[in-house]
């Protein structure tokens, strides 16, 4: 118990230590003189955010704003900042320039201290809600391209986006690692991988507010969502997770521990319960890990009406007023209310029958009013006029291209049917053929991502971009079964089709789906699907799968019939023209799935399972071994090339670590052993041999990539930091345990010791 307390302790003082060094002190002066000012009701109206529907009327299909509700919000409630669009839809910038001036002009022109409006969307995957913007793939593509640099890219031109509207702060990114993939937020995650939500997670949150928030170009990030929301247990979108703390350290805790030390300037909360406690009103969570232990000095805001959610779903609360103190006292800065008054009704009550104090309203006003100095919200709160040309950037599209490019992984390609020759004749069918919400997913242009009306008309379809770069005279399209599972052709008309091409290729995978909407019972695809995919089994041609997808959707049975399997990881309106780029060789293909693709439901192990999990009854740990209990169809890390790489002379600078701050130096060269140029993700693993705790098979803990010539050797390095190699012990402490460490690159090994 003391070790705990103690350790606890120095934990506590290095991340103070952290902060301390580089105290965040700017504005403070600013931020107190205001504070003095303000009474109780204008404090609490700073920490009140509410959606811009209920001051549009969506009943009228054009653009409005109901100005009188608007302005009562701003005037008489003081109410702090306001989020999401008009009517659920991608808006012009015209529009977005109209909701953002009126509401600054009550804030700034009709109020007694004229604190400005804090404005935030869900720009989660490109400027989502700008009409005709080009949209990045989502997270979990950019996770398989394992390239950082569209992370941050994304991040960039989207900032510059958002600004250029007059948003200032966008809800991205989700640091959330997707160890649940029946979870209809999985698509949003980078993946299974710790390590990808970490250094992916860092990237875009830089590329998102530049090197100052208040620059035109940048919006400030959000962390999503602290903490543990992706590990529900049910696969179920808000539902309860059980995370032993020993997980919740090693898991999904790192990738915020580095963003918070990278600057993200705001956080949102997890919806759903840690072992049964609802993060909002955890405390421990909230407050001692967050900010005492994380340094975390930033805006926490609550996600989507969860005050009230602790009353009627998660039952921890007999009513609203208790809900709000629950969330006070665990140390939420704002709540997302989002329809109504009650938070600041209540909140006052509390406040004026002393439950809650006033110093800790400030500790949260201080926050608010800190983060719109800092976003130059006092110096001037409109768009301005310098960020308009800003609005599509140029360089997003080919930026949005590449990642698309890059996101696509080729899991499989029997006798190199790929890729195909420009002229083949090629028969497409299959419901995501034609459909671009497949391509995007959630938050494209719509929170669900389905509305077809609003993707912008140059954006390809696959089957739109195979007939540009193939010649639409050599492809012919039937739809086969549509998305919502409705057979559209007959197995006899699907068939004559087939016989008259050289190749088929069928375009399978899921709608666009976000949050509780897109939960589901059964990982495998849908049946329909299957079906379809099952009538080409005799048809004698090869069949080629195209998997338009946010998450593994078990193709088990299915997938001996195609020779061909490329993945598309929802990669965004850019998405078709890079399928086709791939198809047809334009493109080497180089993704590496970010998750583990599995071979049935009831066997979801991820790549990082402890050795109990993966080491038969024998006990043999030879590393090739792993086989024998993770046996997905395609493992975490796997993707093919139309070249091939070969790896060699894997060294480290050192066998022996000693201390806590001692580091060494991994290298291996990589040849590109094929006749194409490629790109080539390396993935470092490193496994602890033995731990107090059931060790992790291995850990993925580092990733980079490269382009080579044919016949073109590279050596990698990566630095290995003693700190990197830890674990979370029985008391919940982290530390490095002395012992055996197997370093893996693609097969190679060597083994390295750590002593205190
Ligand atoms: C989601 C958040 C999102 C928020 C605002 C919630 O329902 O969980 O991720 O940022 O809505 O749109």
């Amino acid at each position: 118990m003391f070790k705990k307390t103690f350790y606890t302790l120095l934990i506590g003082l290095f991340s103070a230590s952290f902060v301390l060094a580089q105290p965040n002190t700017k504005y403070n002066a600013e931020v107190d003189a205001l504070l003095k000012q303000m009474t109780l009701e204008e404090k609490i109206g700073q920490m009140t955010q509410l959606t811009f529907g209920i001051f549009s009327d969506n009943s009228q299909p054009k653009f409005n704003i109901r100005k009188d509700d608007l302005r009562k919000a701003i005037v008489q409630f003081n109410v702090g900042s306001i989020l999401n669009n008009a009517q659920d839809h991608a808006q012009t910038m015209d529009e977005w320039h109209q909701m953002i001036n009126t509401i600054q002009d009550y804030a700034t022109k009709e109020t007694r201290l004229k604190i400005p409006v804090l404005y935030g969307v869900d720009a989660i995957h490109g400027a989502t809600y700008i009409t005709n913007s080009t949209l990045f793939p989502q997270q979990i593509g950019v996770g398989c391209s394992r390239n950082t640099l569209y992370a941050s890219e994304m991040g960039r031109l989207t900032a510059m986006s958002t600004r250029a509207t007059g948003v200032r702060w966008n809800f991205a990114p989700v640091l959330e690692v997707g160890r649940s993939p029946l979870w209809s937020r999985f698509p949003e995650t980078f993946g299974e991988s710790t390590q990808l939500a970490q250094e992916m997670g860092v990237a875009n949150i830089t590329g998102t507010q530049g090197k100052s928030v208040a620059d035109i170009t940048a919006v400030a990030a959000c962390m999503k969502h602290f903490i543990g929301y992706s590990g529900t247990n049910s696969g179920k979108d808000r539902t309860n997770a059980y995370i032993p703390e020993t997980i919740l350290r090693d898991v999904y805790l790192p990738p915020f521990r580095s963003a918070v030390n990278a600057g993200a300037k705001t956080v949102m909360i997890n919806s759903g319960d840690i072992n049964g406690i609802p993060v909002h009103a955890n405390k421990k969570i909230l407050t001692d890990l967050l900010r005492k232990e994380l340094g975390f000095e930033g805006l926490a805001v609550t996600d989507w009406e969860d005050i009230t959610k602790l009353v009627n779903r998660h039952r921890v609360a007999v009513n609203q007023k208790e809900a709000v103190y629950l969330v006070l006292e665990a140390g939420i800065d704002m709540a997302m209310v989002p329809y109504d008054y009650s938070f600041y009704g209540l909140a006052l009550q509390l406040v004026k029958e002393g439950r809650i104090s006033e110093a800790r309203i400030d500790e949260s006003v201080r926050r608010i009013l800190k983060l719109k100095y800092e976003l130059g919200l006092f110096a001037n709160p409109y768009p301005e006029k310098a960020a308009i040309p800003n609005l599509y950037p140029k360089e997003t599209d080919q930026a949005a291209l590449n990642a698309a490019r890059e996101s696509l992984v080729l899991l499989k390609n029997n006798d190199a049917t790929l890729p195909l020759k420009k002229g083949a004749k090629v028969f497409v069918t299959g419901p995501t053929a034609n459909y671009m919400p497949s391509l995007s997913g959630s938050w494209s242009y719509t929170w669900q991502g389905t509305n077809t009306a609003f993707y912008p008309k140059g954006a390809q379809t696959i089957l739109q971009a195979i007939q540009a770069k193939n010649g639409a005279a050599n492809v012919t399209y039937k739809e086969g079964v549509d998305i919502k599972g409705e057979v559209k052709s007959t197995d006899q008309e699907l068939l004559v089709e087939a016989s008259k091409a050289d190749y088929i290729i069928v375009c399978l995978g899921e709608d666009a789906y976000a949050e509780i909407p897109g939960n589901i019972d059964d990982l495998n695809l849908a049946p329909s699907q299957k079906r379809l995919a099952a009538v080409f089994e005799k048809a004698g041609k090869p069949v080629i799968y195209v998997l338009a997808e946010g998450r593994p959707r078990i193709i088990t049975d299915i997938e001996p019939i195609a020779k061909s399997v490329l993945l598309a990881p929802q990669p965004g309106t850019q998405g078709g023209t890079a399928i086709a780029e791939v198809l047809f060789g334009e493109v080497n293909p180089s993704g590496k799935l970010a998750f583990t693709y599995h071979k049935a439901p009831n066997d979801l192990l991820t790549y990082d399972a402890n050795y109990s999990d993966v080491v038969p009854e024998n006990g043999n740990l030879s590393a090739n071994q792993v086989g024998i209990q993770y046996r997905p169809l395609y493992p975490f890390g796997h993707g093919l090339s139309y070249t091939t790489f070969a790896y060699s002379n894997l060294t480290v600078s050192k066998t022996q670590l000693v201390g806590e701050a001692d580091a060494l130096t991994i290298s291996v060269t990589v040849t590109n052993t094929g006749k194409l140029e490629g790109k080539e993700a390396t993935d470092l693993f490193v496994t602890d041999l033995v731990a107090s705790v059931n060790p992790a098979y291995r850990k993925h803990k580092g990733f980079v990539k490269n382009t080579l010539k044919p016949g073109e050797s590279k050596t990698i390095t990566f630095t290995l930091k003693v700190s990197d190699l830890t674990m979370t012990n029985a008391q919940n402490i982290t530390l490095t345990e002395p012992g055996d460490f197997l370093i893996h690159i693609a097969g190679l090994e060597k083994t390295i010791n750590y002593k205190k």
